[in-house]
């Protein structure tokens, strides 16, 4: 009887927990981990971050915070799948709304063996920014 009474108490606990973590805004399966208060970025999102800055940040801000020319990649990849990113960064893109505007166009990379090769690590970067994990500060190489 005593023992029956522990075994429940404690799966009421786990069943808690479970609840507790299942309920918490976690960013599981996040392809990036920040460190050192939102300021450092584990290897291959520091490396996205840095192909990002020679290759992306002129259009879409240092940060991918968005400038008059491109969008705010912050914002896009809370909503954009990682499939539809990589398609748009490999063919680029062209909205019907903005085919006659000046403000520049999304070109295509797949011939930028640099970008495609840091697609992914690009795309770690860009989620860490959506999620707010790290904000428009220059971070810094973790671990
Ligand atoms: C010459 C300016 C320019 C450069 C450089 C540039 N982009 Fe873009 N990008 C754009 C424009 C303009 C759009 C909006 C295109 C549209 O919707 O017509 C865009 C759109 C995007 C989108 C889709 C956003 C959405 O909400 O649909 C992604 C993702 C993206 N760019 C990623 C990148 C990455 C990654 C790089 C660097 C490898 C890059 N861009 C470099 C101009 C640029």
């Amino acid at each position: 009887m005593q023992n029956q009474k522990k075994m429940s108490h404690l799966s009421a606990l786990s069943l808690a927990a479970f609840l507790t973590i299942a309920a918490m805004p976690s960013h599981a399966d996040a392809p990036y981990t920040v460190t050192n208060d939102g300021k450092a970025l584990d290897s291959n999102s520091y490396q996205g971050y840095t192909v990002f800055r020679q290759w992306c940040a002129r259009c879409h801000g240092t940060f991918g915070q968005g400038s008059p020319k491109a969008p705010n990649l912050a914002e896009s990849l809370a909503t954009l799948s990682h499939q539809e990113y990589t398609k748009t960064v490999t063919s680029g893109q062209v909205s019907p709304a903005r085919k006659v505007t000046k403000s520049g166009r999304m070109p295509a990379w797949k011939r930028n063996g640099t970008v495609m090769k840091n697609a992914d690590n690009i795309y770690s970067y860009l989620k860490a920014r959506a999620d707010g994990a790290i904000g428009t500060v220059s971070p810094q190489l973790g671990q």
